[in-house]
Formats: C-alpha cells, sequence, structure tokens
C-alpha cells in the first residue's frame, strides 16, 4: 500500500489530483482511514505492535502528500509570474490629451480682437422673457418676424408669460443700454462720459438644423453708444475685425442692405469665399457668405431704453462664432462642432 500511494502522491501533476490521493487515503474512508480503525478490534499486543506501523504510514503519506503540494504550488506561482511578465519594450499606450474646441479658441480670438479696439465684455441670460427678446428690439406684437426666429418658447408660467431660449445675443444690447440710461447722470457727474463699447458673446437658439445651422450656436453682439456715431463707425471696425480674424488685409467684404427691426438702416457683411470644394476657402473663389448682421441702433430702441435719439446713435453688429470658425479653419458642417466626436475634436481642436 505504501509504495502505491507513495507512486500516487508523485504523479499528481496538480493540487486538485493531489487532493484526490489525499481523500483516497486519508479521507474519512480512505485506505488508511481503514487501517486507522482495525485498531479498535485488535488485542492489546496486536495494538502494540500493528499500532506504530499504521501510524508510521499515515505521518509518511501525510508529509509526502504536504511537501508535494508545496512544490506544485511553486510550480504554479512560477508559471504564473512568466505569463504575466510585463514587457517593458512594448511602447506605452497613447496618452489622450484634451484639446481646445474651435468655438472656444475662435471666441479667444475675437474678445483679444475687439479688447485691443475698445471693447468691454457684457453677459445675459440665455433664458429670455419675450420684453427683452422681442418687444424692446421692436419686433411689433404677433409680429411674424417672432415666428421667423424658429423661436424655442419655453410653457406659460404662474403670471401666463412665455419665456423664451434667445434667439440671439441682441437682448442684451437692451439690457446694456438700461444700464446705460440709469448709471448716465452718475457718469457725467463723475466726467466720464460715454461712448461705451461692449461685445456680448453667448449661446443662442433656435430650432433649425442643416449643414450651417444647429438649435444651439454662438452669437458675439457688439454695441457701441455714443455721440455722434455713425455708419462708417460700424463700417470700420467690422471691416478692421475681419481682416485682422482671417490674419490678412485682403480679405473681401460686402455690405448688403437688409432688414432687422432693432437697426436702421441695417445691413448684412459677406466676406468672399470658394465653396466649391468639400470646405470653405475664404478670400478667393466667387461666392459669398455672411458673418454678420448690423446697422445703426433704430431710434426706437434708444427711447425704450430711455436714451434720446437726438443725443445719443449707436452702432450694432452680431456675428456667428461658430460659423467664423468654420470659415477660417475649414470645417464642412457646424453640426460637427456639438456632435460630442472625441475624433473631431482631436482633428480640429487646438492645444490648451
Ligand atoms: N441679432 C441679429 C441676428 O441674429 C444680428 C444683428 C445684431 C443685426 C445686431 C443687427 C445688429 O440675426
Amino acid at each position: 500500500l505504501e509504495a502505491d500511494l507513495t507512486a500516487a502522491v508523485a504523479a499528481a501533476q496538480d493540487v486538485a489530483a493531489l487532493e484526490a490521493v489525499r481523500v483516497a487515503a486519508l479521507g474519512k474512508s480512505g485506505s488508511i482511514s481503514e487501517l486507522l480503525k482495525t485498531l479498535g478490534a485488535m488485542s492489546p499486543d496486536e495494538r502494540r505492535e500493528r499500532g506504530p506501523a499504521i501510524n508510521g504510514l499515515r505521518d509518511r503519506i501525510g508529509g509526502a502528500i504536504a511537501s508535494r503540494k508545496a512544490a506544485l504550488e511553486a510550480a504554479e506561482l512560477d508559471a504564473k509570474l512568466a505569463s504575466e511578465r510585463v514587457d517593458l519594450t512594448l511602447p506605452p499606450p497613447p496618452e489622450r490629451r484634451g484639446a481646445v474646441h474651435p468655438t472656444m479658441q475662435v471666441l479667444d480670438e475675437m474678445i483679444a480682437i475687439f479688447a485691443e479696439m475698445g471693447f468691454g465684455l457684457a453677459e445675459g441670460p440665455d433664458i429670455e422673457d419675450d420684453f427683452h427678446n422681442f418687444t424692446a428690439l421692436n419686433f411689433p406684437p404677433k409680429h411674424p418676424a417672432r415666428e421667423m426666429h424658429d423661436t424655442f418658447w419655453l410653457p406659460e408660467d404662474e403670471r401666463g408669460e412665455r419665456k423664451v431660449l434667445r434667439t440671439h445675443t441682441s437682448p442684451v444690447q437692451v439690457r446694456v443700454m438700461q444700464k446705460l440710461n440709469e448709471k448716465l447722470p452718475a457718469w457725467i457727474a463723475n466726467g466720464q462720459e460715454p461712448p461705451i463699447r461692449v461685445i456680448v458673446p453667448g449661446r443662442t437658439y433656435r430650432s433649425d438644423s442643416d449643414a450651417t445651422h444647429t438649435p444651439m450656436f454662438h452669437q458675439m453682439e457688439g454695441l457701441v453708444i455714443g455721440k455722434d456715431i455713425h455708419m462708417g463707425h460700424l463700417k470700420w471696425t467690422v471691416d478692421t475685425f475681419i481682416s485682422r480674424f482671417f490674419e490678412t488685409p485682403s480679405v473681401e467684404t460686402r455690405f448688403r442692405p437688409h432688414h432687422f427691426p432693432f437697426t436702421e438702416p441695417s445691413a448684412e457683411l459677406d466676406v468672399r469665399c470658394d465653396r466649391s470644394g468639400g470646405d470653405v476657402k475664404i478670400g478667393q473663389g466667387d461666392d459669398w457668405m455672411e458673418v454678420v448682421g448690423c446697422g445703426m441702433v433704430h431710434p426706437n430702441i434708444l427711447r425704450t431704453c430711455g436714451l434720446d435719439p437726438d443725443v445719443w446713435q449707436g452702432f450694432a453688429f452680431g456675428f456667428g462664432i461658430d460659423r467664423l470658425g468654420m470659415l477660417k479653419y475649414g470645417m464642412p458642417d457646424l453640426r460637427d462642432m456639438f456632435s460630442a466626436d472625441v475624433r473631431w475634436l482631436e482633428h480640429y481642436g487646438f492645444s490648451a
């Protein structure tokens, strides 16, 4: 029996096989356990003779199993270590870096240019009331122009008022002029007369979606209010901005008469570009792309804000920030800007 068991222990190739051998020998009805049970039925003399032999057998087999188990476990650990070794010669996985979204890049560029021209920043709420978004801007009540903006209306509140997601940044013109009117006496007493010059960047919303429209987009409003402000100031400001933004003096622009309820006269400014290829090339080709709506602040708006149009004049403009980015950096589709596709951002994003 001892020779058989010793051979079985040596033949066990893993911990599980060895455990089977242990159960067969030392388990409840194992071969050695059965031998141990026979000791009870023996006479004292017989037991004195056979006892040490059987107990010795149990101890030797038990010891052989324990040392075989240690050896098998060590071998298993070695195999595991060998198979899981870290290969330090492999190249590391590429590091993912964040990038500045083109809209934010363009916004920074625009702010820098306008800051140099003496413009400060103003902001207003994304959720506007009808008064600031439309009424104060000379949109007549129930006028179809309110629908022209593809307005997102919010549900009526307790007072029966329907707020809107602002369709443009122009409502901030009203907020700035109201504040100007409020502060004017103190400013004049302080010897701080306008002009005021502000730009207003922000998110704007219209229910519209195609290659050059997204339901959420970014505009930058500009507003200058002072005495003796005229169309020439507007044209110089916008032209100067365009040539600095596109980093070339030769970008051709054209002012085209237009209509906005809150400016008179109104114009749109187009930039010469080539749209025949996949993307848009600035300053060449036979296409024109509209980049800014602008005009002289309508006397009604000044009056609504408490400013006397015989004393104060101003001009205003509104750029599409994302659209300027498309033009400058050659993106074919505005919708990609907000699709949150990391591959797009890796391609068009800017390093911080
Ligand atoms: N708010 C106008 C628009 O969204 C643009 C504009 C701004 C026009 C300021 C004139 C003056 O189309």
